[in-house]
């Protein structure tokens, strides 16, 4: 890397960490993240997408400082989070995935408390306007909602006006209104030019809010692009219709063979008679199929073209491992 390009805000290279095992019937040790590269530019809203295990809290923890790694390299605003100290605290901001927040305190005394410690921290009552806690200010935050007690947790993680912010599940718990919210306000806090780095495993949360998706099976991304990239190569479209009933056999195997020799995709018939093309073109395909329709003067009422949704990209990288 040249001295004049700018350093991403994040670039990791070869990460790995290992964790003691428990069990000890097992070899010994755990490897939660094995090999991971990952880059993020700045601005750039960018989820870490995975199962349960996956490894993607120990990986975001180690970019925040918190977990020490076993090996690889890790930069974070230019310095190594594992021995980052004051500088990089001030110019991060950290939503744990579980956050221990001093439940005696009202909202705005933990908020308050927090931006002390911050160089050019937003007001308390501006990051209360954002988290949309305006009517809870004075509430002790031990008797808020699983989901009002997230926002008090975002509100600390961005009271110190990061440049660089991080999100471990952020919307766990939340209402679908209350998700919605969530995603105009990091959507406006990345128009403004925040960084977000985030984990989520709600694909229509990360199809919403990222830039891009890596998604990560045992340690390391499988795959990785921007939410349409991934539907593209890995989930693709189908055009389907179904085939009037009373000619349904001989039509499909008309349809076998003249469909099938012109669309880019698989052809299937299913049992109950609906034509399904499953397809990387599906505009091209569509037009064989009106254009075999139209010249045997056939109506297909249900003629429609699904398009993939992140959520079949994700169940099918999941089989294929
Ligand atoms: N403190 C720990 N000690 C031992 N194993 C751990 C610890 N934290 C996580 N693990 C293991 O590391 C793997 C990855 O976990 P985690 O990073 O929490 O994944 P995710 O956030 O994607 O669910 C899992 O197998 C988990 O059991
Ligand atoms: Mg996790």
């Amino acid at each position: 890397m040249s001295v004049s390009e700018p350093m991403s805000p994040i670039v990791v290279r070869g990460l790995r960490k290992e964790y003691r095992s428990k069990d000890s019937s097992a070899s010994g040790t755990v490897v939660a993240v094995d090999g991971l590269d990952l880059d993020v530019a700045a601005g750039e809203v960018y989820a870490l997408l995975g199962h349960n295990g996956a490894g993607k809290t120990t990986a975001i923890e180690i970019l925040e400082g918190h977990r020490m790694r076993t090996s690889g390299e890790v930069k974070v605003l230019g310095v190594d989070p594992g021995d980052g100290g004051r500088d990089l605290r001030d110019r991060i901001g950290v939503v744990l995935q579980t956050s221990g927040v001093e439940p005696e305190l009202s909202v705005a005394e933990v908020l308050e408390i927090a931006r002390r410690s911050y160089r050019s921290p937003r007001s308390t009552s501006e990051v209360i306007d954002v988290i949309g806690l305006n009517d809870k200010a004075d509430q002790r935050v031990g008797s808020l909602s699983g989901g009002q007690a997230r926002r008090v947790a975002l509100g600390l993680g961005i009271i110190g006006r990061p440049e660089l912010l991080f999100l471990d599940e952020p919307t766990t718990g939340f209402d679908p209104v209350a998700r919605r919210s969530f995603w105009d306000l990091i959507s406006r806090l990345a128009a403004e030019g925040t960084t977000v780095l985030l984990t989520t495993h709600y694909l229509d949360e990360a199809e919403h809010l990222a830039d891009r998706v890596g998604v990560m099976a045992d340690g390391r991304l499988i795959a990785e692009g921007t939410p349409a990239d991934l539907i593209r190569s890995f989930g693709g479209s189908t055009v389907r219709f179904s085939l009037p009933e009373s000619e349904a056999v001989t039509w499909s195997e008309v349809l076998q063979g003249e469909i099938a020799a012109q669309v880019s995709g698989t052809v299937t018939v299913t049992a109950s008679g609906r034509v399904e093309i499953s397809s990387s073109s599906p505009t091209s395909d569509l037009s064989v199929v009106t254009a075999w329709a139209v010249s045997r003067r056939v109506e297909l009422p249900d003629l429609e073209v699904v398009r993939s949704s992140l959520e079949d990209v994700f169940i099918r990288l999941g089989q294929d491992r």
